[in-house]
């Protein structure tokens, strides 16, 4: 079976048995603080576990993108090494929400695997949670018996805590589960040891393949356990290793899903996969990178400095130097790999084709920026070999490498062992746990476990239509970040927007008789609305008046409104490829985001702006669709942003032709906008730009400046055009100068006159040594003016105007030079010696310079011993 094949059959089977089949969610998580990358299929379904949401459906089957790279759940350091961890890569799951439990799902899982895809029972072992003393959790004797019933008692083996526990990270919904395990060895080690002593145990041939958790608990911040109001099921199975077990190979990387990039791989660098281990690392980790990378990309994370951006930028840099340092591939070279991986993969996951144009450009950038880090880098390597003495590599180097460079460990060993030396680990690791320290320090948020103070109640948001409305408080909690504390609300009516589609939170206030709460921002966390503020007062009982900042909530949505304009008009004007990347819809400003390869020209902002001041002028009203079938938008034509999650009921927000799926808070009629002004427009990054603009009362503010810079400039240049007074003034400084330039030849001229007239006369030359108050290069020009008097002199010209140096020029006569055989350039380091100096030059002219000032006289001896010897 293909690996396409098989991933269908998996879906097939649980949509027969009443599964509803749901696409991948992002591989970039909103939404959720406690996950940067979706790292389970279960993540999107996480409200629906808590109870915070009702499923749509009982029953969910999907193939998801997963990347384990940070967090709970970290892999990265493992990929490559061994041949079955990945960073991305595709998890196959089937859900019940409240509906089917344990028997259900053990029985089909082994339906699918033994009967479906013929795995040979006397091949796989299964695990189930042996209970735990400290957490005062029971052994799931329920799963025990279950399976005892479908296979044989000694293959059904209890596992602890660690195996048989699963959690999402430090908080979020958990439980007991039982893992499918398969012994993958020939039958001549099978039959030498029976493989349920090898599960979990880490050998590479019997590995875990399916983990079906039983949903019952939620871990909360205090590491507590609490029973979660109804049970569910949560299955996980690597895909890869399906594909690999049934397509009988060694490795996920010799799977249809892996071989033809590591053919490419071959073909690129003309080693063969299987002969060398370093090579074949090296090959896996590249293989598996450039599908965490891409697919990270197209849904929409760009490499960068901070956050989920950065774990890309690491992912992308492990690749591009394992390629570097073992397969010899010094030029970019990830983006040959790109059409491989759509031809892989770009059927399941059309946003693999769709985007990429951006996924290539941006590796591209990244990697190229990356190959010039680490040039850099050895530069510094080998500046620092050179000067150090020792065979031993400073832990403070290997860290500076390691940290400004992006050089791992093991490559600045790698490169010390090419020299004969080593590098001190001890010391690097140290500094290294320090770095780690202050950013454990800095990232540290404690959050407090929620207060009750109402009943739970749905959580209504009103603030589409409302901006006050009464309310009560539901629940709190302390947050802690920093050294500062703050609290969290949550309310059960709430007109405040959350922080979300770009569109920052609102600020406003709980009232209550003369009490206030002052919200200074507003957030979501999966779907539940929290209010933050820094002080609460002794009693939160009773009704509250929740009440946005006006002002600030309707100059924010003038700039949201906008932005929805200024997408349609880039559409519009400059081309449907013009797709959103980005957006932050503030009070004082709008950003905008988005694909396309080069600068806006003036002209093209011109008529942006023109276009979309029309589109406010004819006050088009407001259009929205409240929860429409995500396909009647679609039919619409509104526009969806990639990398983003809908639900089967969306919104659309249209202002006549500009239709878009969005949740956020938008002015009544495209009248209410006022104005609209670009004020920045730039590139953030490969074929990404930005622009930036004002509405309403800032655009306002924008032209008054603009107007008051003016009219100053316009008083102080007495009327005229400040274009032609500049043009004037350019014209005066340029003969100025030229005038300075003649003063200076003749000050320089009647200066060399004067030293001329103090050498020193020997038989067949003169010379001279003078201190001069003028800058290196000054003395240089001076010693031009000795050339053309075509005397036979040497001169040693020096100065100590520069508090760190000296500065010295030594000129020598050519015919002199010849003459005697004179090397200015030689001579010059000798005399500067004493002074510790360095320099260098050519035969006739030389230049150097040095820091022992106290040895100054020493200096002029040697000048002077040097120009009486050629007389000798
Ligand atoms: N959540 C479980 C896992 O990721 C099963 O899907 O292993």
């Amino acid at each position: 079976m293909t690996s396409k094949e098989i991933r269908k059959k998996f879906l097939v089977f649980f949509e027969e048995r009443g599964h509803h089949i749901v696409p991948s969610a992002p591989l970039v998580v909103k939404n959720d603080p406690t996950l940067m990358f979706t790292n389970a299929g279960m993540n999107q379904f996480k409200d629906y576990f808590l109870g915070n949401i009702k499923s749509p459906y009982p029953r969910i089957a999907n193939t998801q993108k997963c990347l384990r790279v940070s967090g709970k759940h970290n892999d990265l350091e493992q990929v490559g090494l061994d041949t079955y961890h990945h960073t991305m890569f595709e998890m196959l799951g089937n859900w019940s929400f409240a509906d089917y439990f344990k028997q259900e799902a053990i029985a089909w899982a082994w339906e699918l695997l033994t009967k479906e895809y013929g795995i040979p029972p006397d091949r796989l072992y299964v695990t189930y949670f042996q209970g735990d003393r400290e957490e005062n959790l029971l052994p799931d004797e329920e799963t025990k018996k279950i399976w005892e019933n479908i296979v044989d008692p000694t293959r059904v083996i209890a596992g602890n805590k660690k195996d048989n526990f699963w959690e999402m990270g430090e908080t979020g919904p958990c439980g007991p589960c039982s893992e499918i395990h398969v012994d993958l060895r020939s039958e001549v080690e099978r039959s030498k040891l029976p493989g349920h002593f090898l599960v979990n145990a880490g050998s590479p041939e019997v590995i875990e393949l399916w983990n079906l958790v039983f949903i019952q608990y939620h871990r909360n911040a205090s590491g507590q356990l609490e029973m979660l109001p109804d049970r569910h099921v949560d299955t996980g199975m690597g895909f890869e290793r399906l594909v690999r077990i049934l397509q009988n190979k060694n490795s996920n990387y010799e799977t249809d899903l892996f071989s033809s990039l590591i053919e490419r791989l071959e073909e690129l660098t003309d080693l063969k996969y299987g002969k060398d281990e370093k090579v074949d690392i090296a090959m896996r980790v590249i293989a598996d990178h450039i599908r965490a990378v891409s697919f990270a990309i197209a849904d929409g994370q760009l490499p960068s400095n901070v956050k989920a951006g950065y774990v890309v930028r690491r992912i992308l840099r492990r690749a591009v130097r394992y390629g570097y340092s073992f397969l010899n591939l010094k030029e970019p070279f990830l983006t040959y790999l790109y059409p491989v991986l759509c031809r892989i993969m770009g059927e399941q996951f059309p946003e693999l084709e769709q985007q990429k144009s951006l996924v290539v450009k941006a590796i591209e950038e990244e990697e190229a920026s990356f190959l010039q880090t680490l040039s850099h880098g050895i530069k510094r390597f080998e500046m620092y070999v050179e000067k150090n003495p020792t065979k031993i590599i400073s832990g403070e180097t290997a860290f500076e490498l390691y940290d400004t460079y992006g050089f791992p460990l093991d490559l600045t060993q790698l490169m010390a062992k090419e020299r004969d030396m080593t590098v001190d680990v001890e010391g690097f690791q140290q500094l290294l746990e320090q770095q780690k320290q202050r950013s454990r320090q800095d990232a540290e948020v404690h959050m407090g476990d929620w207060i009750e103070l109402n009943p739970p109640s749905e959580i209504e948001f009103v603030g589409y239509d409302v901006l006050e409305i009464e309310t009560k408080i539901i629940k709190y909690r302390k947050v802690t970040h920093k050294g500062k504390t703050f609290y969290h609300l949550v309310i059960d009516r709430t007109p405040f927007y959350p922080e979300g589609g770009g569109q920052v939170g609102d600020e406003g206030w709980l009232i209550q008789d003369q009490r206030v709460i002052h919200v200074t921002n507003t957030i979501k966390e999966n779907e539940l609305i929290i209010h933050i503020t820094d002080n609460l007062p002794e009693s939160l009982d009773g009704v509250w008046l929740a009440k946005v900042d006006v002002e600030r909530r309707w100059d924010t949505m003038r700039n949201h409104s906008a932005t929805h304009l200024l997408h349609w008009a880039l559409r519009k004007l400059i081309g449907t490829h013009v797709e959103q990347k980005g957006s932050l819809v503030h009070p004082d400003y709008l950003r905008f985001d988005f694909l396309h390869f080069q600068k806006l020209s003036p002209s093209d902002i011109i008529h942006i702006e023109e276009l979309i001041n029309e589109q406010i002028r004819k006050n088009i009203p407001l259009q929205e669709y409240r929860k429409i079938p995500f396909s009647r938008a679609m039919e619409m034509q509104a526009i969806a942003l990639f990398g983003e999650k809908y639900s089967d009921e969306v919104r659309v927000i249209q202002f006549d032709e500009s239709k878009e799926l969005c949740g956020g808070t938008h002015v009544r009629a495209t009248g209410e906008i006022g104005v609209f002004k670009i004020v920045e427009e730039s590139a953030i990054a490969a074929g990404v730009r930005r622009i930036e603009a004002v509405t309403g009362r800032k655009a306002l503010q924008y032209f008054q400046q603009l107007h008051n810079k003016s009219t100053e400039l316009r008083v102080f240049l007495k009327g005229k055009d400040p274009v032609q007074v500049i043009d004037e003034l350019k014209a005066t400084i340029l003969s100025m100068e030229k005038q300075i330039q003649q003063f200076k030849q003749k000050e320089l001229s009647h200066q060399a006159k004067m030293l001329l007239s103090k050498t020193v006369h020997k038989n067949s030359y003169v010379y001279l040594i003078e201190k001069m108050d003028l800058n290196g290069n000054e003395l240089k020009d001076l010693t031009y003016q000795f050339k053309r008097e075509n005397l036979p002199l040497m001169a040693l010209l020096y100065s100590t105007q520069d508090p760190e140096k000296v500065h010295v020029v030594l000129y020598v006569d050519e015919t002199l030079a010849k003459k005697y055989n004179i090397n200015a350039s030689n001579w010059i380091k000798e005399i500067v010696q004493p002074i510790q100096g360095k320099g260098g030059g050519q035969t006739t002219l030389a230049m150097a310079a040095g820091s022992k000032k106290e040895n100054l006289t020493l200096m002029i001896e040697k000048a002077k011993t040097l120009f009486e010897s050629v007389s000798k």
